[in-house]
């Protein structure tokens, strides 16, 4: 008989996260995400995984993803929404202003972010978190909604977090 296709068990639910509670769920997403990364190091499958339960996970947003740095380029990574743009450089759009800052940023409303880079024009409002490992970029998550004003500081660190499991889970086997 063939030996069963390896796979983690799936332990999250969409169905938990309504985000009433955003420091709780993210909480708990935290803890779902570390289950779905456990015992895999490489950084390119745990990057998909992470986008998807993003995506999967958070209410009113309409794309998820990565984009990592190439040189002095962020090129695009795992995602889920619409085809996005490749190739970002430093200082351009949203996600290059994080990174060259390496904060995160919270855009209220993109149209008044000047340089911003529309991929999906459906995109409200968008949220950036710089990926650090031991004080170096690697890259940036990035997530956009169609509502204006839909990410806070409650998301900020949430996501933070998310991404820090994903800098962790994979440090031995960077996506390249
Ligand atoms: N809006 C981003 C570009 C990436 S897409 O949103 C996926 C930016 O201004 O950097």
């Amino acid at each position: 008989m063939a030996a069963p296709l390896r796979a983690h068990p799936m332990s999250y639910t969409t169905q938990r996260y309504d985000f009433r509670d955003k420091p709780g769920d993210y909480a708990r997403l935290a803890q779902d995400l570390s289950g779905l990364l456990a015992g895999e190091t490489d950084r390119l499958a745990n990057a998909a995984n992470t986008a998807a339960l993003i995506f999967a996970a958070l209410p009113e947003i309409n794309w998820a993803g990565f984009y990592f740095l190439r040189g002095t380029e962020l090129v695009l990574g795992p995602f889920q929404g619409k085809p996005a743009c490749v190739r970002i450089g430093l200082g351009q759009g949203v996600c290059g202003a994080a990174a060259v800052q390496r904060r995160t940023l919270v855009v209220p409303d993109v149209q008044k972010f000047p340089g911003h880079i529309t991929c999906d024009a459906a995109s409200r409002a968008e949220i950036v978190v710089p990926l650090l490992e031991g004080g170096t970029l690697i890259g940036v998550l990035d997530v956009d909604s169609p509502v204006a004003g839909r990410f806070d500081e409650a998301d900020a660190r949430g996501l933070e977090a998310l991404a820090a499991l994903l800098v962790t889970a994979s440090a031995a086997r960077p996506a390249r």
